[in-house]
């Protein structure tokens, strides 16, 4: 599966949504997050985030980000339609520890 990780938060660009051939990204208050039972791993959103916020969980060190994206997804309601970032995108891209800072 591919999983959502740190940089989406704040900044919620909502490109991958587009892309994503079976609807299977869930969003939160300031992050989304990929079903990973429901995801085919065809990869195709991972260039469309101008955050670099999606991921391989084939990457190293990407355990606790597998661990949010199963559990959100269950919680937070499925989200298919592009809308615009959030206001402030541009100046949270890169902060570094966001989900310890601001995760909701
Ligand atoms: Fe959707 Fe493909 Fe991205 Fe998985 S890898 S979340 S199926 S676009
Ligand atoms: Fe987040 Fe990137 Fe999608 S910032 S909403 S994972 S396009």
């Amino acid at each position: 599966t591919y999983v959502v990780t740190d940089n989406c938060i704040k900044c919620k660009y909502l490109d991958c949504v587009e892309v994503c051939p079976v609807d299977c990204f869930y969003e939160g208050e300031n992050m989304l997050v990929i079903h990973p039972d429901e995801c085919i791993d065809c990869g195709v959103c991972e260039p469309e985030c101008p955050a670099d916020a999606i991921k391989p969980d084939t990457e190293p060190g990407l355990e606790k980000w597998l661990e949010i994206n199963t559990k959100y997804a269950s919680l937070w309601p499925v989200v298919t339609v592009k809308r615009d970032a959030l206001p402030d995108a541009e100046k949270f891209d890169g902060e570094s520890g966001k989900f310890e800072k601001y995760f909701s």
